[in-house]
């Protein structure tokens, strides 16, 4: 079998009324009921089953007070019931329902249906009650069936769930990312990074990411679909980067997806860039193992983050307050002459210098500071710092080394960020740290933070250096969560959000 599912929406109510009239008959709710139902709601999940464009079947679920899940509907078109549909969209209702909290989960069924209440009996369903001459105006008896959402039968629907195919857009900075993942499988990861074209500005210039983005958007996308071997009407839902990041440079991206759900029909999801860095640690790992702290560190973000649920729970413990740790990186950089972009030419003239040759600041440790940005991050003060040391070197006239001055700074930049990292997981006692963003390709930072949590007790998680700079495939894989976790796709008036807050996993 191999039907694709994803989240109902407005847009699917004709396809599904018309099944609903079909398989029900007189019994089927009224269309305006149906159209309520439908509408996005905190305690209501609807699926629909698709073969290719086509809607084949659909199920929905209620789950009330948070405890018990009630199956509101489930119905599988006439000439495409026996291929085991009707069980696909059972084991989403059943996994949707436990991870919102349910822990039974009710259905009614025809006394004259003894397949489906067969298919029921299978996932965990039991007979509690029969109410007479329920359907009407046939007359016929209601089975009244109950599931213990134990965490066999919840494990087991999971299992059985066909994962979504997830396009993620990608355009927050200089990368124009496209991914593609089915579930927690990684197909495709293309992108085209606009970064030459800054090279001579020694910074990301916005406008010229915009414009890059817009050039590369189609062929990016193009390639992502060939090397995933699908096609863009096999794609589930597409998910796009919409915040934060640069605001041009977004609405490229945003303008994109949403274009391309108008024109395929497909759900869409605007998710959040420093989320993204998070979730995609589940193309490698399989999960997201939570509570974690991540620390992201980019060209764009200094963010250290306290993850208790990928798609429900994300703190801001802190950030830069004024140049991010990337941006301290290409800065130095170009005052020394090195390069862009600043970290891989720091990290290589640091091989040969000595770390302890100058002591450059630590930005926020002092106490005083450590009060009141215990997590928060400056680079700014250390940039001057070295600016200044070398300005009075090369006004005393002194023949200095480079590398030490490279082996220095660097120094500085990732003690404070592996220092506040680690505190962050002792004070928050969460034993797990994940890194993230462009920065994470240092190569001393990746050494320190290995050393100082494995004297910690804290497990360390470095994805591929692929999946740690800005990429379409973590936008895709943060997409695929929010699906199976059962979250109603964004609507379209959704925007692009330059500082959308890390607690806006996805905008609605
Ligand atoms: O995540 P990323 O590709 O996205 C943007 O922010 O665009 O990160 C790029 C940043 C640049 O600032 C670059 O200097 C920095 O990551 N970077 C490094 C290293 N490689 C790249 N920083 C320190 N050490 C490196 N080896
Ligand atoms: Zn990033």
């Amino acid at each position: 079998m191999d039907f694709a599912m994803r989240p109902a929406v407005e847009a699917d109510l004709d396809e599904i009324y018309a099944i609903e009239h079909a398989s029900f008959g007189s019994t089927a709710w009224p269309k305006q009921m149906m159209t309520t139902e439908l509408a996005p709601s905190p305690n209501r999940n609807y699926f629909v089953a698709l073969e290719g464009d086509r809607i084949v079947g659909y199920a929905g679920i209620c789950v009330v007070d948070g405890n018990h899940a009630d199956v509101m509907t489930i119905a599988v078109s006439a000439e495409q019931r026996g291929k085991g549909l009707g069980r696909a969209l059972m084991n989403r209702l059943i996994s949707v329902a436990a991870k919102r909290g349910a822990r039974e989960m009710f259905l009614e069924v025809r006394a004259d249906n003894p397949i489906a209440q067969t298919l029921y009996e299978s996932l965990g369903f039991a007979q509690i009650d029969l109410r007479r001459a329920y359907y009407q105006p046939e007359g016929i008896d209601a089975v009244i069936m109950r599931a213990d959402l134990s965490a066999k039968v919840v494990e087991l629907a999971q299992q059985a769930i066909r994962e979504p195919l997830v396009l993620g857009i990608e355009s927050s900075c200089d990368e124009t990312g496209v991914g593609i993942v089915r579930g927690n499988t990684l197909l495709a990861n293309v992108i085209a990074s606009s970064m030459d074209a800054h090279a001579r500005f020694g910074g990301v210039v916005p406008e010229i990411a915009a414009r890059a983005h817009l050039e590369s958007l189609q062929p990016t996308l193009r390639e992502a679909l060939r090397t995933a071997g699908v096609s863009l009407s096999e794609i589930d839902a597409i998910a796009v980067t919409n915040g934060p990041g640069l605001a041009g440079a977004l609405m490229v991206g945003v303008g994109a997806a949403k274009a391309l759900a108008v024109a395929t029909g497909k759900p869409i999801y605007a998710v959040n860039h420093l989320v993204g860095h998070v979730g995609v640690d589940v193309l490698e790992r399989g999960e997201v193992v939570t509570p974690t702290i991540a620390l992201l560190v980019s060209g764009g973000h200094t963010s250290l983050l306290l993850v208790r649920d990928l798609v429900s729970d994300v703190e801001l413990l802190g950030e830069t307050i004024d140049d991010a740790a990337g941006e301290a990186f290409d800065k130095v950089a170009r005052l020394l002459g090195l390069g862009y972009p600043g970290g891989p030419v720091i990290d290589q003239a640091a091989a040969t210098g000595n770390p302890k040759a100058i002591r450059f600041p630590r930005g926020l440790t002092l106490p005083k500071d450590m009060e009141k940005h215990r997590y928060d991050f400056s680079f700014s003060g250390l940039k001057t710092a070295v600016a200044r040391w070398v300005e009075v070197a090369e006004a005393k006239g002194e023949d200095f080394s480079i590398g030490d001055v490279a082996a220095s700074f660097r120094e500085a930049v990732v003690d404070v960020l592996v220092s506040k990292a680690v505190a962050a997981c002792l004070d928050n006692n969460v034993p797990r740290l994940l890194l993230g963003g462009g920065v994470v390709a240092n190569r001393r930072l990746r050494e320190l933070a290995a050393e100082r949590c494995e004297a910690a007790g804290i497990e360390l998680r470095i994805p591929a250096l692929s999946l740690c700079t800005d990429n379409g495939a973590m936008i895709a894989a943060l997409g695929a969560q929010l699906i199976m976790a059962g979250h109603e796709p964004s609507t379209l008036d959704f925007a692009a959000d330059s500082t959308l807050s890390v607690t806006s996993i996805q905008t609605s």
